[in-house]
């Protein structure tokens, strides 16, 4: 029987992924020229890939050794190639059964910030250009602070941003621009390129550094105006709060694609990193900050080998268990690097054949990659983790006017404190009582602990112990992906420890469809939730992995991330004041059959249904009823069938679809209800106290 196309769903954005036709070399020699010089850093020979940053940044970060350096140009600006994934991806070369998508993800035609009514553009129905001055505030990207906007076309008629300093900076932060080693002169037309989508190959591939994601701004010297920062308003490994994955990979789909739909629906800071490759999951969580990474817990875990390893629990899940510089390889993967390799082993997008694991011992023998990318990228962790372990709290005392927000009465802090550590500590802190300490003698360890003046000093806020979502009892999704799990993509990349955990029992979850009915979901994966880090955690809000918890400013002041933690904070304490947010789609949508290679036809998704209903569905398992909609929604027919037209969420299919959904859980904001029986007077003592971290 011929396989159902369907997959796609989770499967859209492409956050991941690549190889490269270009040689390092080749490249150095090319760009010799025009590489930025860095007084006082000596760059690799690959110094192509590094980019440009003042002096007086790099004093900021404290006094860097070189390996710390090389390490944050790593983290901000290394691609390893993966700027040809992304073309590859953007022409609908590697999306044989996804050609409805071709030219969706170019990233080219999101930094050529053409005037607004620019008719070559116009050309391209789909596409708005995005002006320099717009990027923060429409799709949250960080403008690179050594740029200015383009006050004319290039000789290619591009209005790319002006890096004099760093020419393969795109004036996106984490975007790279690189030749195009397919560029023929004789063929450009920019007009062609916008007519004709992907059909003619542009002069540049832009590529992706982990800075995309995870620079934003620094909380104790927030921007004047966010649109054109400082290069000291920067901070390297906050998290991106404020970024639109939706706006970024989806920015030129229809506005009434469902996929659009979903991706517009996922909260601003989020990046769901299970698309591609999909675990058939909308699971799209907080791009975390990382702190203190040298006081983070370490675990002896059996690894796959069946040796022992002290590792850290990396991700929400804490899946990624085999090492940080492992951890971060993977992620490279993920985005790109060694693509033709990855995509051996899943089906882009769709993810109806089974996934095989990517062997990174393959991937680090000569050859398996192109240009040895992954080598490269490997060869490059340890200085990145040196570089991730400088990065120190912000607290809010030291930002400006931080202090107006902090109490003076000693007696309410102390109050605070000991809330903390009877409620809070066992999980939020890294400093736990020895083994041999009796029970009884917990809560009086954990109130020395906390009351002592250097409670925070060298502290992660996080036991970083991974705990069954069936206790922490917040949104499920994310704990349900699978492709860490024996046998699928990301299998050489979690320990045994970590494949061996048992399931949680059943979950008891809300039925989306009849909100006063619970159904039942027996999970077949880990279900683990690893205990986030608390530091500095009074500017990142929204809470709670997806940013399903408070509203959002997208105001970096102290003032706008305040406002943010405030509103977040009461709704984690006090759950009554929580939204019970459900992603509903926002307005009738089509699913495009074609696009997703499921044959001819589009099924309605109306307004109102919600989004999992159709994004959380395994190509393999969808219900034949659904493939029929089309058919039904035929004129004749749909006369026939009256209530055929639309088939979701009310009709027949909609419980069909909710028995086959991989990860039924729609409350996004639910569960994590420590400390909320508390008398108010005691939580707002507490609130006091956490904003001291
Ligand atoms: C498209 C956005 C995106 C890009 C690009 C990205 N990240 Fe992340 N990063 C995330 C998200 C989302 C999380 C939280 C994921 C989770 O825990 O499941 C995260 C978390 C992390 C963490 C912290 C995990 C922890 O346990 O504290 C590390 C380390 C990390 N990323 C490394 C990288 C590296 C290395 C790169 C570049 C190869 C990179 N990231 C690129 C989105 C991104
Ligand atoms: C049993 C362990 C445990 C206890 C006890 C606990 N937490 Fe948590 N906490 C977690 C886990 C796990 C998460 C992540 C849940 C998620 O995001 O889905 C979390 C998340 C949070 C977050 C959100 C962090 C972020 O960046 O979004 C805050 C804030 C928080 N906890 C505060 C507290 C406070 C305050 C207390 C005490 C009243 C407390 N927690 C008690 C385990 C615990």
């Amino acid at each position: 029987m011929k396989k159902l196309r369907l997959g796609l769903m989770s499967g859209l954005l492409a956050i991941a992924f690549f190889v490269s036709g270009m040689s390092p070399l080749a490249l150095a020699v090319e760009y010799s020229e025009t590489l930025p010089s860095a007084p006082g850093y000596n760059y690799e020979n690959d110094g192509d890939y590094l980019g440009y940053l003042p002096n007086d940044y790099y004093a900021k970060q404290g006094k860097l050794t070189d390996k710390e350096k090389a390490g944050l140009q790593t983290w901000y600006f290394w691609t390893g190639g993966n700027d040809k994934f992304f073309r590859d991806l953007s022409t609908g070369k590697i999306l044989s059964d996804s050609k409805g998508y071709a030219g969706t993800f170019d990233f080219l035609k999101l930094v050529d910030a053409r005037p607004p009514n620019d008719p070559v553009a116009q050309a391209d129905k789909t596409f708005t250009p995005l002006q320099r001055e717009d990027r923060f505030k429409t799709i949250g990207v960080i403008n690179d602070p050594g740029c200015k906007a383009a006050t004319e076309t290039d000789e290619y008629g591009l209005w790319l941003d002006n890096c004099n300093q760093d020419p393969h900076s795109t004036g996106i932060m984490g975007a790279r621009k690189f030749k195009n080693p397919n560029f023929d002169p004789l063929k450009w037309n920019v007009e062609e390129y916008y007519k004709e989508g992907a059909q003619v190959e542009p002069p540049y591939r832009i590529g992706l550094s982990c800075g995309i994601c995870h620079i934003s701004f620094n909380p104790l010297d927030p921007p004047q105006d966010p649109e054109h920062p400082s290069w000291q308003n920067l901070s390297g490994a906050i998290g991106n709060q404020y970024i639109r994955e939706g706006g970024l990979f989806g920015r030129n789909l229809p506005k009434d694609d469902f996929i659009k739909e979903l991706v517009e629906l996922q909260p601003p800071g989020t990046s769901d990193t299970s698309r591609n490759a999909t675990d058939h999951i909308d699971n799209p969580n907080a791009i975390n900050s990382i702190f203190n990474l040298g006081d983070r817990p370490t675990f002896t875990e059996v690894m796959n080998d069946g040796s022992e390893k002290e590792v850290y629990h990396i991700l929400k899940d804490g899946a990624d268990s085999v090492g940080l510089g492992e951890a971060a390889e993977r992620v490279y993967v993920n985005i790109g690097v060694c693509s033709d390799e990855w995509l051996k082993h899943h089906e882009i997008i769709a993810g109806i054949d089974p996934q095989t694991p990517f062997s990174r011992e393959k991937a680090l023998q000569p050859g398996t990659c192109d240009h040895d990318f992954y080598i490269k990228t490997a060869s490059r962790m340890d200085n990145a983790a040196e570089f991730l372990k400088t990065i120190k709290p912000y607290h809010l005392a030291d930002a400006p006017n931080g202090q107006a927000y902090l109490t003076k009465d000693e007696a309410v802090l102390s109050k605070g404190k000991k809330l903390f550590a009877h409620n809070c500590a066992q999980c939020h802190s890294s400093k736990q009582p020895p083994r041999d300490l009796s029970v009884e003698d917990y809560q009086a360890w954990y109130e020395e602990s906390v009351l002592a003046a250097d409670f925070l000093d060298h502290n992660f806020l996080s036991t970083d112990e991974r705990y069954s979502i069936t206790e922490i009892g917040t949104n499920a999704s994310r704990a349900l992906g699978t492709n860490a799990s024996g046998g699928h993509i990301w299998n050489d990349y979690s320990s045994k420890t970590f494949k061996e955990l048992p399931s949680p029992n059943a979950l008891e979850l809300e039925n989306p469809l009849k909100t006063d009915q619970t159904l039942k979901f027996r999970p077949k994966t880990s279900g683990y939730y690893r205990v986030p880090s608390l530091i500095s955690v009074w500017s990142s809000a929204p809470l709670l992995l997806n940013n399903s918890v408070g509203k959002f400013t997208g105001d970096p002041s102290v003032a706008g991330r305040m406002e943010a933690f405030n509103d977040a904070i009461e709704k984690l304490l006090w759950p009554e004041k929580r939204d019970h947010v459900i992603k509903r789609t926002r307005q009738d949508t089509q699913l495009d059959l074609k696009s997703i290679g499921l044959g001819a036809g589009k099924v309605t998704v109306p307004q109102g249904t919600p989004a999992k209903l159709v994004a959380n569905l395994d190509p393999n398992n969808v219900p034949l009823a659904f493939i029929a909609v089309p058919l039904l929604q035929q004129p004749l027919v749909s006369r026939l069938v009256a209530a055929g037209v639309n088939i979701l969420p009310k009709g027949w299919v909609a419980p069909l679809l909710l028995k086959q959904n991989t990860a039924p859980d729609f409350v996004e904001d639910r569960g994590h209800v420590f400390g909320t029986d508390l008398p108010d007077e005691d939580k707002q003592a507490l609130i006091e106290f956490i904003k001291t971290f």
